[in-house]
């Protein structure tokens, strides 16, 4: 893998302006050479910025849903009208405002009767999407957002969801961080076969990790978002200030 790429950005919504441009690169580029765009949203509230900016007119008209195909990076078992679903986050903040035909938004199917029936249901659809040369799913843009314990998706440090590279999609007991529901995550290997990883970090509680991840200090492994190194793609890490506020200065 190549060095990881870090942009600073003033703000949030300066950080969100920025992921927004690289999501409409990502779409323009996938659906020239490949013919649809394979886009992974990540939940919290970071991203929700992005989400309804990619919503608004000149950003809205700039992808072309029709040929894009959405998945989750992690989802809470919870159903999706409640506050912690990471799929009704997206629906109110971007897919209920884009003409995205609904067979191609791919939820995690939070109505199995077990977290585990679920991601074990989402990997197989998650699955259908390698393309024939490839036995792995290899979406085009996944965006990953970062908890103050180093976590990402739902890769909490310590679980056993770190140690599954057999299948895509796995569940997970809750991690330390709120909201305390079992969650279904993509796994290390499908989220570093991407061909983009873009980490979106708002916020001076998240710098110190930040640091150590990036400056790969000694015990930063413990830190399951430092373990996401795409095998053959690109990793943009988008900071404000805050988040990035304990980096070393770059030349
Ligand atoms: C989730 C997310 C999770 C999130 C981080 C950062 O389902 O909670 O996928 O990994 O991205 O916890 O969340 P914030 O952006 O809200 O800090």
């Amino acid at each position: 893998m190549s060095e990881p790429r870090v942009e600073i950005c003033s703000e949030a919504g300066a950080l969100a302006l920025r992921a927004a441009a690289l999501a409409v690169e990502a779409a323009r580029e996938a659906v020239a050479h490949r013919g649809r765009f394979l886009f992974v949203l990540s939940g919290g509230s970071t991203p929700e910025k992005l989400y309804r900016l990619l919503a608004e007119p000149e950003h809205r008209s700039a992808i072309e849903w029709t040929k894009t195909f959405v998945f989750f990076g992690d989802e809470r078992f919870v159903p999706p009208d409640d506050p912690a679903s990471n799929l009704g986050m997206a629906q109110r903040a971007l897919l209920a405002q884009v003409p995205i035909p609904a067979a191609q938004v791919l939820a995690v199917p939070t109505g199995e009767k077990s977290s585990t029936t679920a991601a074990a249901v989402y990997s197989r659809d998650v699955g259908r999407q390698a393309p024939d040369s490839l036995p792995i799913p290899r979406f085009d843009l996944v965006l990953l957002g970062l908890g103050d314990d180093g976590h990402t998706a739902s890769l909490f440090p310590g679980k056993p969801a770190l140690k599954v590279h057999d299948r895509w999609v796995t569940s997970s007991p809750p991690g330390v961080l709120p909201p305390s529901v079992e969650r279904i995550t993509m796994t290390f290997p499908v989220l570093n076969a991407a061909r983009q990883v873009v980490f979106l970090v708002v916020g001076e509680k998240k710098a110190e990790v930040v640091r150590e991840i990036l400056e790969r200090s000694a015990g930063a492994e413990k830190y399951p978002a430092a373990r996401i190194a795409p095998v053959d793609g690109t990793l943009t890490w988008f900071l404000d200030q805050a988040a990035a506020s304990r980096l070393a200065p770059r030349r």
